[in-house]
């Protein structure tokens, strides 16, 4: 069984998607371990329990030092015995020392298709309005690898999704979500699981076809 930690911020339905792939088992053979949020409310811990999975707040105001947040963190993590940790949602940006201890291991999904929309200040709903305020006809979301920059790392797959005339930010990243990131995120966990994501030089490799559909 392929473990995953998963750390979220808020509403969760990126995680919600993980959970539905494995009860319909259209995700073979992952569980996830553990589920993290930095916010106490986040509803994303509410859906965790109600499907028996371990949820935990772990509030970086908390602690009195950043690097012992991120400790408590990796601690956690690797107590868990998770294989991959997916960020769905998770809006806390890494410190090099948490990056560095998942070296390769860190997935993270993100609303737009980067390098289009990404970076610092770059999340949520605010990807959403630069689209529409760039007035891009094409937008979608993308799963990555995580390095030490933001929306930097090596990406894993990608899905567009088209803007339509009348859309606000709101109508895009809810069609953003439906359409492009729960059908990209569990197939990446699925590709990562099976063995078949490898990367090299910077760039990541999938063997074989992934469906999105
Ligand atoms: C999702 O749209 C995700 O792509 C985005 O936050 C939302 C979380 O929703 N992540 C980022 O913007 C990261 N830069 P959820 O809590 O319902 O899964």
């Amino acid at each position: 069984m392929f473990k995953i930690a998963v750390l979220v911020s808020g509403g969760g339905t990126n995680l919600q998607a993980i959970i539905d792939a494995i009860e319909s088992g259209s995700l073979k053979d992952v569980s996830i371990v553990k589920v993290i949020s930095n916010k106490e409310g986040a509803y994303a811990l509410e859906r965790a329990k109600q499907h028996g999975i371990e949820a935990r707040c772990i509030r970086p105001k908390a602690y009195a030092d950043r690097a012992d947040y991120f400790r408590d963190m990796i601690d956690d993590i690797n107590a868990s015995g998770a294989d991959l940790v997916v960020l769905a949602g998770f809006l806390v940006v890494l410190s090099g020392d948490f990056v560095s201890a998942f070296k390769g291991r860190i997935i993270n999904i993100h609303p737009s298709l980067i390098p289009s929309f990404c970076g610092d200040g770059y999340y949520g709903l605010k990807v959403h309005e630069q689209a529409l305020k760039r007035g891009v006809k094409v937008t979608g979301a993308t799963v990555h690898f995580v390095d030490e920059g933001t929306d930097t790392g090596p990406i894993i797959i990608q899905k567009a999704v088209y803007i339509e005339n009348d859309d606000t930010p709101e109508i895009l990243q809810k069609r953003v979500m439906e359409q492009a990131e729960w059908k990209i995120l569990p197939a990446a966990i699925q590709a990562i699981a099976d063995g078949r994501v490898s990367i090299k030089d910077g760039l990541a490799y999938i063997e074989g076809s992934i469906s999105t559909e």
